[in-house]
């Protein structure tokens, strides 16, 4: 295990009916607020009056940005550093899944600095400030309710970007699992199959004598296991949704589970390339790339990957070298994606050969990726032909 430091200053406020204290937590950090959300599913669910009327009744006045994408993009983050400047926005709140959240951030760092926001993601300049942000998740997935990360899709060259601070994590989140009951089924594997890939990036790691670590990895993955079925087969499960809430803020709010880790993050850098030329979901991009990604990698560290298909999957080691356990575990992997409902192949998305070249260019444009395995632009290439 390595030396570590950790500090998550996010105030989570966790529960059923906890979404009655919006107006009060806002309230507390800005009077003149800025409110972030989707394509209109929080219309059409109802959250949206619900928000507006305990922000009135807590004397907040609201300005709006509706209409953030899935793969969130520049030109919108650009609209809502526009009104943070133009009407003194004090706070901006996030009401939304993954996509809004991002937004939300950048928009929050780009308020105050006098530059393009974009020069944040291409490593241009550092985040040395942002407005507070607050969120209200609607969708167990990326963790971004509890990280200082932002992934943002500059549309016309067709780039995604992550970045990162310290100054980007919310102030409070409110997961109010109910929240969740109307995330569609796809949304809701793509939700799954995110979360457990966090893991993954983090459990797939050279680092030695990280016994606790690699048991909160597990137990992550196997409570998703447990519960997305139940999800799937009744949304308003509300045990099953309240854990997947959960697993997913824990998967990523700034490393707890993997402190003292190397992690790896090849396959995120490698989907985030496919959804910046093909805008398909995030997870299910993932589904396909990462099953393909510990093929190419396993031998790098059998060990770790015969652990998992024994903890994880339960894989009787009985008659078996770490070798094919190893695979097995990766196959149970791919047979839980697809039967779940995510795609396993990037031909399910119409994606053929044609921007294979550029991606896996684009995957290694600062240096090369990954550490369980260190991947080359070769290295991407093939993984990505492998996902065909
Ligand atoms: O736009 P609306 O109408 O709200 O609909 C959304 C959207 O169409 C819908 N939805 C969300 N909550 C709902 C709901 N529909 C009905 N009922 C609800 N309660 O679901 C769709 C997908 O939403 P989105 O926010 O795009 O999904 P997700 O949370 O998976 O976020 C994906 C984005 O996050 C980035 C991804 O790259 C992608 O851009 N990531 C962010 C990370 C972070 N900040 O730490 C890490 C991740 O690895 C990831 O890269
Ligand atoms: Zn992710």
């Amino acid at each position: 295990m390595n030396n570590f430091q950790f500090h998550n200053p996010t105030r989570i406020v966790f529960g059923e009916g906890t979404i009655s204290r919006i107006g009060e937590l806002t309230a507390h950090y800005g009077k003149s607020i800025l409110l972030v959300y989707g394509g209109g599913s929080i219309k059409s669910t109802g959250l949206y009056d619900l928000v507006r009327k305990q922000l009135s009744a807590s004397n907040v006045t609201v300005h709006e940005l509706a209409g953030i994408e899935p793969n969130p993009r520049l030109t919108t983050v650009n609209k809502g550093i526009d009104i943070c400047r133009t009407q003194g926005i004090e706070f901006i709140l996030a009401v939304g899944g993954g996509s809004v959240i991002d937004a939300a951030k950048a928009i929050a760092a780009g308020a105050l600095y006098d530059g393009d926001v974009w020069d944040f993601f291409t490593g241009k300049a550092s985040i040395k400030q942002a407005l507070p942000i607050g969120t209200v998740l609607t969708l167990a997935a990326t963790g971004s309710e509890m990280n200082g990360n932002t992934v943002i899709s500059h549309w016309e060259e067709k780039l995604k970007r992550g970045a990162g601070s310290s100054h980007l994590f919310p102030t409070f989140s409110i997961l109010d699992p109910e929240l969740t009951y109307t995330v569609p089924r796809n949304h809701t594997v793509y939700g799954s199959v995110d979360i457990m890939s966090h893991v993954f990036e983090q459990y797939f790691s050279l680092t030695e004598n990280t016994p606790l670590q690699e048991r909160f990895c597990e137990s992550i993955l196997q409570t998703v296991i447990e519960n997305i079925e139940p999800a799937l087969v009744n949304p308003n499960d509300k045990a099953a949704r309240a854990n997947l809430m959960w697993c997913g803020t824990m998967a990523l709010n700034g490393g707890q589970i993997s402190l003292g880790m190397v992690n790896d993050w090849a396959s995120h850098g490698i989907e985030h390339e496919v959804s910046a030329i093909y805008d398909i979901p995030h997870g299910a991009g993932l589904a396909v790339i990462f099953p393909n990604w510990m093929k190419y990698v396993y031998k790098e560290r059998v060990d770790r990957f015969a652990q998992y298909a024994t903890r994880v999957w339960g894989i009787d080691a009985a008659g078996k070298t770490e070798d094919e356990l190893a695979l097995a575990g990766i196959e149970a992997t791919r047979d839980f994606f697809t039967r779940i409902g995510a795609e396993s192949t990037l031909a399910d998305f119409g994606i053929g050969e044609e921007q294979l070249d550029r991606m896996a260019e684009e995957a290694v444009r600062y240096s090369a990726i990954g550490s369980f395995k260190t991947l080359e632009k070769n290295d991407v290439l093939e993984i990505l032909r492998m996902s065909l």
